[in-house]
């Protein structure tokens, strides 16, 4: 399997040391919404038994999963998912693979009632968005769900819209890929899936999945 073209290129090990404080500042547009991303994550997950997080960073995701819960964290940062463990000590089960997200689905063993990412699938390109959307449906069991919270533009006139109320992030809109959630939405529709969104601030929004 091939690993994404920008996966090292976003490795978060700089930011390791600075990243929970970071995300607390909901004064930044990027940020406005992340604990509220977090909350509408926990009751999602409620019930899960065994959970996939891809790009688990530094575990705030994995403390929204039920304790008891099997779960898998996948980061390509080495220094991002060791402060996970740290945050995790007292889950029952929480294993880390140091990948892409892309290309870690043959380390894993077995299908996942929950599929998880927060924040992570904008370092994707479109492309690589389609590929992870087909290699997650088939990680997933019968009556599997996915929750994808991430930043994302709704189509590509609000992409606009942002670019005008933003223009202090267009550097920042320019170096990344946020989704295209109308793109991004029917790329899963057009392999069975039948995501809804909801949107959480002006720029993180949740896809769930679920049968
Ligand atoms: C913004 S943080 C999000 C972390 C966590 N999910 C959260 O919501 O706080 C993005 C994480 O994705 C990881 N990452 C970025 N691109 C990746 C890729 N292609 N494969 C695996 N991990 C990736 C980074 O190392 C970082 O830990």
């Amino acid at each position: 399997m091939q690993e994404s073209k920008h996966g090292q290129e976003f490795n978060h090990d700089d930011f390791a040391h600075k990243y929970d404080a970071d995300v607390l500042n909901e004064k930044d547009p990027i940020r406005t919404g992340y604990q509220q991303m977090m909350d509408n994550l926990k009751s999602f997950a409620t019930g899960s038994k065994r959970i996939l997080d891809l790009g688990c960073g530094t575990g705030n995701s994995i403390l929204c999963l039920p304790k008891d819960a099997s779960i898998t964290g996948v980061d390509v940062s080495k220094k991002m998912m060791e402060r996970a463990k740290v945050k995790t000590e007292d889950f029952k089960d929480v294993q880390f693979v140091q990948s892409d997200i892309l290309n870690c689905f043959d380390q894993l063993d077995g299908k996942f009632d929950l599929i998880i990412s927060t924040y992570v699938i904008h370092h994707l390109e479109a492309d690589e968005k389609a590929l992870l959307f087909e290699r997650c449906k088939n990680q997933l069991t019968e009556k599997g769900k996915i929750f994808f919270g991430d930043l994302m533009f709704l189509n590509l006139d609000y992409e606009k819209s942002m670019h005008e109320k933003y223009p202090r992030l267009i550097p920042c809109f320019e170096e990344e890929f946020f989704w295209d959630a109308k793109n991004e939405m029917q790329a899963m529709e057009n392999i069975g899936l039948a995501p809804e969104l909801e949107s959480i601030s002006d720029l993180s929004h949740v896809i769930k999945i679920q049968v």
